[in-house]
């Protein structure tokens, strides 16, 4: 037969259109949009379904080594499962160079872990903590040139984070490149010095990891980088704005004419700094940088999605598990805010959460959804048109949506290698019942089917901007 699998009876919706379709698939792309398109090895009827692209994930960490011998608990294999349950066939985590280590060095690592172990594909942005000359000179334009066209670099955190020079300096091979760089924007100095201050008052518990990062320490940072980003005349994207103040900065650059994209995480809509305070030590599981807010913040930031200020909304999975005594308490004792590691994990509800506050609460369009979730961050990260989209040509990665079901979300029932959801308990409107990963069923009904190494790395193209 012509097709490998045929979804019929497809109400697909892309960032920009929506049609009703049959859906011809051959050897993991989508070949053929149309009616009686004929005979297929399998059929799926997806009526009363919606068809949406499958979801990109563009910023999440997985088997990432932490400072003080920390481990994540999600590897590419238990992380990528999780993705596919919800909806998520595209990753791209962080190849992340330590200080002192070559930054090609640090690609062939993440290489290694990711080998033979991803179940939906994936490409990397780089991490560069140490911008030696010679990764300035030889090292990061080769990569870039090689398929790693974006990368982060961090205004925070003393094991990455780049001084006002360095980041000029990484911007401007950016600009020569054509590469997309991602800022963590935080005030290094600010934090230390507010966390030294509280830490002397005794004041060490979970929430103080909120006070220790307010709004104004995140605003300052991204007004600083927007001002690099027109010094040096290049793009860049602030990756998890967390509220209105930083937003307000962005959109003071846009009024501007500048070139400057945002992305933000379903933290900042459905947690506040409060769920860091939570009874004993359970607000651990809710740090995270910048730090959750509050409900008006939280509401400016369903604005800015709805204005379409954000260009991506990706997880920033960061998995650290609460009871394994390498996670919230490490070695059994509960750290002091300043010591937990920094995320939360969110692979796996990324989808659902922003599907159900967002589209079936009639905040943002169908369309929007797919542009966040999907298409955007393809085209940003060069992955586009062979993801983000539905049409011929593209890789069959596509996820059916059953618009209308109620699911309590509860970690007995996620994918992760995590012990705990920030989300346990809420309920949503949404869920992707089936998602196809090029063409094979890699989840249906909360059970993942598909296998480890059927994941395949992707070089990135430029950015389309
Ligand atoms: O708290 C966070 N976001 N941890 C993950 C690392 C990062 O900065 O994205
Ligand atoms: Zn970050
Ligand atoms: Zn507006
Ligand atoms: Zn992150």
């Amino acid at each position: 037969s012509p097709f490998d699998l045929l979804i019929t009876n497809a109400d697909v919706v892309t960032a920009s259109d929506r049609f009703s379709t049959d859906i011809g698939i051959r050897d993991g792309k989508i070949v053929a949009l149309g009616r009686h398109l004929g005979e297929a090895g399998r059929t799926v009827d997806a009526s009363g379904l919606l068809t949406l692209p499958g979801g990109v994930d563009a910023h999440c960490h997985l088997d990432q080594p932490m400072e003080f011998g920390l481990r994540m608990a999600d590897d590419f294999t238990s992380g990528t499962r999780s993705a596919a349950c919800g909806g998520t066939t595209t990753v791209i985590p962080f190849a992340a160079q330590m200080k002192g280590q070559s930054l090609r060095a640090a690609v062939e690592d993440y290489h290694r872990r990711a080998e033979g172990k991803a179940c939906v594909d994936y490409a990397f942005h780089m991490i560069v903590s140490d911008p030696t000359p010679r990764v300035l000179s030889e090292e990061l334009p080769a990569l870039i040139r090689e398929g790693y066209t974006s990368f982060k670099i961090y205004m925070t955190y003393d094991d990455l984070k780049l001084n006002d020079r360095q980041i000029l300096e990484v911007l401007d091979v950016a600009r020569r490149e054509g590469a997309l760089v991602m800022v963590h924007a935080e005030n290094s100095d600010c934090i230390s010095w507010l966390t030294d201050r509280l830490v002397a008052e005794g004041n060490t518990a979970p929430r103080y990891h909120a006070v220790s990062r307010p709004q104004a320490v995140e605003r300052e940072a991204t007004h600083r980088a927007i001002t690099f980003s027109e010094l040096v005349d290049v793009p860049i994207l602030i990756v998890h704005v967390s509220g209105s103040e930083a937003i307000e900065q962005i959109r003071w650059a846009h009024g501007r004419g500048q070139r400057i994209y945002a992305e933000t995480c379903p933290q900042y809509l459905y947690l506040t700094a409060e769920d860091l305070g939570h009874e004993g030590y359970e607000g651990a599981k809710c740090v995270c940088s910048p730090p959750p807010r509050d409900q008006q913040n939280q509401e400016a930031v369903w604005r800015a999605l709805a204005h379409n200020v954000f260009s991506v909304f990706s997880s920033d999975h960061a998995p650290f598990s609460y009871d394994d005594a390498q996670g919230k308490k490490l070695n059994g004792k509960e750290q002091k805010f300043q010591y937990i590691p920094n995320g939360i994990p969110g692979l796996e509800t990324r989808l659902p959460l922003l599907f159900s506050g967002g589209v079936a609460s009639g905040r943002i369009s169908l369309h929007q959804f797919v542009a966040l979730t999907s298409t955007q961050p393809a085209k940003l990260y060069g992955l586009y048109p062979r993801k983000g989209s539905i049409m011929i040509g593209a890789d069959a990665d596509i996820a059916l949506w059953d618009r209308d079901l109620e699911v309590r979300i509860s970690n007995d029932r996620l994918h992760h290698a995590v012990d705990y959801t920030p989300y346990e308990g809420r309920t949503v409107t949404g869920w992707p019942v089936m998602t196809f990963s090029r063409g094979r069923l890699v989840s249906q009904d909360f059970e993942f089917l598909g296998r480890a190494g059927e994941g395949e790395f992707m070089p990135c193209g430029q950015p389309i901007l």
